[in-house]
């Protein structure tokens, strides 16, 4: 089945994988801006519209809200689900950008099916694996979500995933952000959650990347330091790491300006 997507555009393909609790809409600026590509922008699974493809969200809606009940959406699922769309749409090879959860999902890609990835570009990303206090912290974070749905999420916007500056100045991208995070489905949530606590250590896959890799990270990113982005750019040969000011966890809707003139530049000389 179509992941629901947007597909504006004609030229090499890009596709872009929004983090977590987010959705497609995230890349709006992204997908106005990038004329003289193919912009490719799924929603992962059960996460924006992409609720059909996966029953987490019949589950959530039952009387029992135990996390047992939500299926698991891994970030080796995701993956497939996005080669799957590439097929779909006739397109061999294409530049993968992620951002967080949508690094691991690109991570997955290059590691099944390397001959799929032209470059890559990794947003706020992470590559160590979940440890004993991560992975309990998502599944209390999991039941937390199918008992009460996403109303808690919202706190942490202003706390740790936006830059102060776009916190005072740009109430348009904390209204678009909360917006996402209370749209998101619950079992959908739960079920990303549980994947990503289940996610491979990709610390040690870094070296076989060979493609060339953008990596940007937010300065005051909250979530994902630009010292996990560090971590990466010496482990991926060639890789080049771009700090953004005044950027937070969403650097590319905090900064689009910035962030597009990177990512640019980037696509122009791949
Ligand atoms: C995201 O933005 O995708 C999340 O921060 C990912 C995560 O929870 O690791």
């Amino acid at each position: 089945m179509t992941m629901p997507h947007d597909d504006f555009g004609a030229g090499p393909a890009i596709i872009l994988l929004h983090g977590f609790p987010f959705n497609r809409s995230m890349w709006r600026e992204q997908i106005e801006f990038l004329s003289g590509h193919r912009v490719i922008a799924p929603d992962l699974r059960g996460l924006g519209e992409n609720v059909a493809q996966t029953s987490v969200c019949d589950s959530s809606s039952s009387a029992d809200h135990t996390l047992k009940s939500v299926p698991l959406a891994t970030m080796e699922i995701m993956a497939r689900d996005v080669a799957a769309l590439m097929d779909e749409l006739k397109i061999d090879r294409a530049v993968i950008c992620g951002l967080s959860m949508g690094c691991y999902v690109a991570f997955e890609l290059i590691r099944i099916f390397p001959s799929r990835v032209k470059a890559l570009v990794l947003c706020g990303p992470r590559a160590q694996g979940a440890d004993e206090a991560e992975k309990a912290s998502r599944e209390a974070q999991a039941q937390r979500v199918l008992r009460e749905g996403m109303g808690f999420a919202v706190e942490s916007i202003s706390k740790s995933l936006l830059a102060a500056a776009t916190v005072k100045d740009k109430p348009n991208v904390v209204a678009r952000v909360t917006e996402m995070v209370l749209q998101t489905d619950p079992g959908g949530a739960a079920a990303a959650q549980r994947g990503m606590a289940m996610r491979r250590d990709y610390s040690n896959d870094l070296p076989n990347v060979k493609v060339p890799t953008l990596i940007i990270s937010g300065r005051e990113d909250g979530v994902r330091t630009p010292a996990d982005a560090e971590f990466i750019e010496c482990r991926i040969k060639g890789s080049r790491l771009v700090v953004i000011d005044d950027a937070g966890h969403l650097m590319n809707m905090e900064r689009p300006e910035a962030f597009n003139h990177v990512m640019l530049d980037f696509l122009r000389s791949t």
